[in-house]
Parts: structure tokens; sequence; C-alpha cells
């Protein structure tokens, strides 16, 4: 080999070596492409976006996720987007702008958010959607959540077994109830719908539960979901809707509502106390006497807020499904830790389609709290025995006047 030769082959060489530990170098951990310079490493920064400061369960969302994350050596910021969605998007940008190399989106509106998470992905961050999918957009690596339609099968479970339903409950005169879902831009909500009306649509099927305001016959599909949405969640649009309800249930009795988040039972449970001031928690629904005018509805709830445990502990809401979000908190941080780790996480539950791809998704477990559980129920006080809120807290709770 002439000496020319010689160093064209060496040079060859340097190169294919150069680039095998580039590409070793990038990995698994690394987006966007061979060259991006975004690698996930302990230590970086993880942006945390979460959707509203209003709702007691995001602040312990936002706490739980950066202390977790901390505890294992990552930097975080955390933004709320007063339920914003356009500034949701802002506090997207500037955390990937600040260096974040891994986004925790737990989004007002799914869709919206869209862009946001395209371009933090295309700068080479991991996207995790966190409770709540982000739909119609590639940009999302993972989805952290609950079962969700086991919120709505434990609501209507519920509804079912306290009007006595099994047992031919509202034969003879059919029992009216009052049905809520979520709000129209959150991807949760119709799952949560699901669970509830596969279970209760028999029921208007048998003519044992009819609503008063016709929007929900015996014919409404899922699909139908967004004629009974609550926009946003809103606790006060619960109470409009409602009120709208209660003109059209007039002086007849009330046997349920099914509201799949406490504030917008505390919605409803405030028209109730307006329109009907015969109505009384202390006097509560009774399948042995549904005639009873003046019987307190049976409403669910979800989340374990103060307000449901003081309105269970009184009797004026019947239950709520409690999310111990601390395992929602972890799951991310473990996914975090495994992708900084060089390893791609697997999940073994089914991907849930966001309309442009399979999202791998993690599935966490949750509770149904009751004043007095039975079965697999759990007592009001689990809130503190999982560290959701503080002993101090609980008896505030149970204190506390109720639908004030
Ligand atoms: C969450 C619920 C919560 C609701 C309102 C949903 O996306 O999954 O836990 O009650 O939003 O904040």
């Amino acid at each position: 080999m002439k000496l020319k030769q010689w160093f064209k082959m060496a040079g060859l060489l340097l190169v294919t070596l150069l680039f095998s530990i580039v590409l070793t170098a990038c990995g698994s951990a690394t987006r966007g492409g061979v060259f991006a310079e975004n690698t996930l490493q302990k230590g970086d920064l993880i942006g945390i976006s979460m959707p509203t400061k209003a709702d007691q369960r995001w602040n312990m969302d936002g706490g739980n996720l950066v202390k977790a994350l901390e505890a294992q050596g990552f930097k975080t910021k955390l933004a709320y987007a007063n339920n914003s969605p356009s500034q949701q998007s802002t506090d997207i940008n500037n955390l990937v702008a600040a260096g974040a190399k891994a986004i925790v989106v737990a989004s007002v509106d799914g869709t919206a958010v869209g862009p946001a998470v395209k371009q933090a992905s295309d700068n080479g961050a991991i996207v995790i959607a966190y409770d709540r999918l982000i739909m119609n957009t590639e940009a999302v690596d993972y989805y952290v959540t609950f079962d969700l339609e086991r919120t709505g099968i434990l609501e209507a479970q519920t509804i079912i077994n306290r009007l006595g339903l099994e047992n031919g409950g509202g034969k003879e005169t059919p029992y009216n109830i009052a049905l809520f879902a979520g709000s129209d831009d959150d991807n949760n909500a119709p799952y949560f719908f699901k669970g509830a009306w596969d279970l209760l649509q028999p029921y208007f099927e048998s003519g044992q539960l009819v609503d008063p305001s016709g929007i929900v016959t015996k014919d409404f599909t899922v699909e139908d979901w967004k004629k009974i949405s609550v926009h946003a969640w809103d606790q006060s649009q619960a109470q409009k809707q409602m009120d709208a309800f209660m003109v059209k249930l007039g002086n007849q009795p009330l046997a349920a509502v099914l509201s799949p988040y406490d504030a917008i039972s505390l919605g409803a449970m405030k028209s109730i106390k307006n329109a009907r001031p015969d109505m009384s928690p202390n006097n509560p629904f009774d399948a042995s006497n549904p005639s009873n005018k003046s019987a307190w509805p049976i409403i669910t709830g979800q989340d374990g807020m103060d307000i449901a445990i003081t309105n269970i502990y009184y009797g004026a809401q019947e239950q709520t499904v409690f999310k111990n979000i601390a395992l929602l908190s972890e799951q991310t941080t473990a996914l975090i830790v495994d992708i900084a780790d060089g390893k791609t996480p697997q999940s073994e539950e089914t991907p849930m389609n966001n309309g442009k791809k399979d999202v791998p998704t993690w599935l966490m477990p949750s509770d149904e709290l009751v004043k007095n559980p039975t079965g697999e129920q759990k007592d009001l006080y689990y809130v503190v025995e999982t560290g959701f809120i503080s002993e101090e807290q609980y008896q505030k709770n149970i204190k506390a006047p109720i639908i004030d």
C-alpha cells in the first residue's frame, strides 16, 4: 500500500469511528435524530406544565412531581396555565427555552396544546402526557394516567346499589337522575362517561331511570357525551346547567346525580339547595321510600377534594373516586430515570391512541371513598393514610360547613 493510500484509508476509518461514537453517545435517549444535541441525563432540567392552581389536585400533582424528580437528582421548573390553552403553550415554549430536556404536561386542552409540544419535541425534548392525553400529534412519547373508565364504573355502580336498581327500583315510578360529563376539551371525559353509561343505559332502556331534562334518553350514546359536558370542569358552569335541570324537574323527587368531579358535584348541590330548599342532606334518598320528594339525591364525584370529604362526611355527597396522585408522579419519574439511564420504557398495558399514534400508556389504579365502606371501598380517612392530605387538614374538612 502506498503511503497516500494508507493515509486515505486511515482517515476513512477515523471518520467511521467518530461517527459511531456520536451515534452511541446519542443512544436511545436522544430525540430528534442522530445530530440532535439534547440527550436526557440525570441532573437535567425537567419542565412541568400543569393546567391550573385553582384546583386542589393539580397543585398537589405539581408539588409531587417536583419532589419526586428532585429526589432523583433532576432540576425542575413548574408552570401553571391558569386553565388557558394559550398560556399553556407559552409555558411550554418557556420551559423548553429554559433548557428542559423533558416536559411533563397535564393539558388544559388536549388538542390545542399540540403545536407547542411538537415544537418541544422538535427541540429534542421528551414529551410525557400526564393524566390527560395530548391529542392528534406524533409529538407525545409516553402517557401516564389512571384507569379512566373505572371512575365511571365506580360512580354508576354506587348509584345502582343505592337506588336498588338491580332489585327493581324505579320500576313503578321511574327515578329521576341528572347526568354530567367532564370538560369537552379533555380526552379523559368520554372515558369516565363510558364507564358509567355502559352500566346506567340498561336502566334507561328498562324505564327505571329517566332524565327529566329530556337530553339523555335510552338512545343516548357515549359519542353524545358533549351534550352533557361541563366546559373546563367549572363549578359555576355546572351549577348553571343544574339550574336548567331543576326547572325541568319541578317539584318531583330527584334520586341521583352522576357527577365525574367533586367541583361539578358541588355546583349541582348549590343549585339543588337554591331550587329545592325542601331537599336536605339530613334526609337522604332511601330506596324503601322513593316517593319522598324532599329526599336528597345520591351524588357522585371524583378526586377526593377537601370539599368532597366534608360533603361525604355530612351525607351531601355519596362517594368520590380517589386517585392517589403520588403514584402518577412516581411513575412519571420512573420513566424519566429510565430514559436518562439510556433505556426505552416499555409498558405492558394497551397503548392509547391519540388520533395520530398509539402512545405507550401506564394506568394507575383508583379507589372509591365513602363514609361507611363495604367490599373494596375505602373509608374517608384513606386520604390521610395515603399522604394525600394531613391529619390537620382532614380534621378541618370534617368540621367545615357543607355546601357553602
Ligand atoms: C382528571 C380528573 C379531574 C378533572 C378536573 C381530569 O382530567 O383526570 O382527575 O377531576 O380533570 O380537574
